[in-house]
């Protein structure tokens, strides 16, 4: 679970609640889960504790968007440019995402959420391949919130890799379409996030669901992510209730559709 919330807080998240309820609820959200470097520095902490703190976060977000109604969510939480990290800290990040596959399983499988991970799988040590694996398995009937978590992804190597399974198929140029490509991303039914969410500021995309996000709303907040609780999300969703999505439309063209 997340911190508790203070009082004034929990009032803050009450209000935000019955202000989004009942209105549309992103159905995908994708969240680049930055900050962690930067709030273990604010805190006089090194950058592992940053991500310890980072990782506890994880739980509380998921449960609070699965209740939200929100049907899909894809962290960030590996990409494959965070391999030139400092070798100690790849490894903590590795130990935390395994930890939280394991510790997590049975909560999640509790609460009806299918597990898996996206992007670049073979290329992780076998003990996190072996331990998403019995994950996945596991919670493959489930009906609940989707979860996914981007581990050693690129959305440049997911576009790379989706075309060399074309190939691979031996499909020619003129059956190379944006449908075909989309069919063999990593994730092939999984539909395009709703809303991108990023904190700690940073106004990039980072080589994160670059073919998804084609019409993904992008929110961005100061907020570092050991800090992001329910209220946070709350208004993530809130800014994207407030957004007109056109997908290349006039306003009169969505208009005249509802
Ligand atoms: C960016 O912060 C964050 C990451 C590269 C890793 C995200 C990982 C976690 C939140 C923890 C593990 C995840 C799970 C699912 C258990 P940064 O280090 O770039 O922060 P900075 O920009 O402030 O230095």
């Amino acid at each position: 679970m997340g911190e508790p919330l203070n009082p004034q807080r929990e009032q803050l998240k009450r209000e935000l609640f019955a202000e989004v309820e009942g209105k549309q609820i992103p159905s995908h959200i994708a969240i680049i889960m930055d900050g962690n470097g930067r709030w273990a520095k604010q805190h006089g902490l090194t950058r592992i504790r940053g991500h310890q703190m980072g990782a506890r976060r994880v739980k509380g977000v998921v449960r609070f968007a699965d209740k939200l109604g929100v049907r899909h969510i894809t962290l960030y939480a590996f990409s494959v440019e965070n391999w030139a990290r400092p070798s100690f800290e790849v490894s903590a990040l590795m130990r935390l995402i395994r930890t939280y596959i394991v510790k997590e399983r049975s909560d999640l499988h509790a609460e009806g959420v299918r597990f898996r991970i996206i992007g670049r799988v073979n290329e992780l040590a076998p003990e996190i391949i072996e331990e998403a694996r019995i994950s996945t398995e596991l919670m493959k009937c489930n009906q609940g919130l989707s979860l996914n978590l981007c581990i050693n992804y690129g959305g440049r190597a997911e576009i790379v890799d989706a075309v060399r399974a074309l190939v691979a198929k031996g499909l020619k140029s003129d059956q190379i379409t944006e449908e075909a490509i989309a069919c063999n991303l990593y994730a092939p039914d999984l539909p395009d996030p709703d809303l991108i969410v990023r904190t700690s500021g940073e106004m990039r995309i980072s080589n994160f669901l670059l073919w998804q996000c084609a019409y993904s709303e992008l929110y961005v907040t100061e907020v570092l992510w050991p800090d992001f609780d329910d209220v946070e999300l709350l208004l993530a969703v809130k800014a994207f209730q407030g957004r007109e999505r056109r997908f290349g439309k006039t306003s009169e063209q969505m208009e005249s559709k509802r």
